[in-house]
């Protein structure tokens, strides 16, 4: 009987995004997405078969507080519930970047979870099961099962695929994280208020189907001006759904706007770039593996940035160890 397992998963960030539900179970998405996983941004899981009767949950050493306890119990109540998996378990996760925010940590999270989980499971378990399991967690976890770059289509029960290998992809992105960037409105609490209020919310679904469609031409083309300007519109056309939402979801500072301001000012001077923005004030910038180091350089001189990280493409989620 396996006792205990180390699992990894890197974190993505979409450049076509999943804003939206089909319903508010299950986390059927309405928008299909398109994401890549970034070798800098990773969660690392411990999953440990305990006697205790309760499952235990940690973060960076620290007891997670309720409402992600509770998130984490429903998901693990959810595998014993379809007989994926019995007995009770300690889960200790540690993030190499900041956690909320809008950084993507759910993504890694729960997508180092199943991974480790599907190894102590009854039933093995493929990679399009196990990103079919991750969504159930969060949305974007799904596509950090594959990694690399992953789509994530809409359909009845959908997982997400790698369109793209790790070493395929001449293009990374660089995180550029903001000063005080506060906690917001949770990514599905903020899709079902979209949804219920915001009046450009079928347009965006609409435009996010269109996107999806366009962006996958031009990647088979290896046309990375096209796919960065496909990215940067459906990312603003996200914002603008939620900023439509009422009451307004606005997840940018004035640091974001100037961040998304300079990349389009270095664009005009030569230099290809282009922004995304996720539930949360930080930018991703995307562009050619050859000039990632020069955009970090000139994002850390804008006023009121914290760092910039440099990200290449990484693989999918993994078992490290198990005994
Ligand atoms: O996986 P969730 O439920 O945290 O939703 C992710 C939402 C965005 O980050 C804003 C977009 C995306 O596709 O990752």
């Amino acid at each position: 009987m396996i006792h205990r397992v180390v699992a990894c998963a890197h974190a993505n960030i979409a450049l076509i995004k999943y804003w939206g539900k089909q319903t508010a179970l299950g986390n059927l998405p309405a928008t299909p997405s398109i994401s890549l996983a970034l070798d800098k941004l990773y969660t690392e899981t411990i999953v440990t078969r305990e006697e205790k009767g309760v499952d235990e949950f940690f973060l960076n050493d620290s007891p997670v507080e309720k409402t992600t306890k509770d998130r984490l119990l429903k998901y693990l109540n959810f595998w014993r519930s379809e007989s994926l998996l019995d007995g009770t378990f300690s889960v200790h996760s540690s993030n190499n970047f900041p956690t909320g925010a809008g950084l993507a940590s759910s993504s890694s999270g729960f997508a180092a979870l199943a991974t480790a989980l599907g190894k102590f499971s009854n039933k093995k378990l493929n990679r399009s099961e196990l990103s079919v399991l991750a969504r159930r967690g969060s949305g974007s976890a799904a596509r950090s099962i594959p990694g690399a770059l992953a789509a994530f289509p809409v359909s009845a029960n959908p997982s997400a695929r790698r369109l793209l290998p790790p070493e395929k992809i001449s293009w990374g992105m660089v995180i550029v994280v903001v000063n005080n960037a506060e906690k917001e409105t949770g990514s599905s609490i903020g899709m079902e208020l979209s949804r219920k209020t915001s009046p450009y919310y079928k347009s965006w679904i609409a435009q996010a189907h269109k996107d999806y469609q366009n962006i996958l031409a031009v990647i088979k083309k290896d046309d990375f001006t096209k796919v960065g300007e496909i990215t940067e519109a459906n990312a603003l056309a996200m914002h603008a759904c939620m900023i439509a939402t009422r009451p307004a979801l606005v997840y940018w500072n004035g640091v974001t706007v100037d961040i998304i301001r300079s990349a389009k000012q270095w664009r005009e001077n030569g230099l290809e770039v282009y922004a995304t923005i996720d539930a949360g004030a930080h930018v991703a910038l995307l562009a050619r593996l050859d000039d990632l180091n020069k955009v970090a350089k000139k994002a850390k001189k804008i006023e009121g940035v914290e760092k910039a990280v440099i990200c290449k493409p990484a693989g999918g989620s993994r078992v490290i160890k198990w005994e």
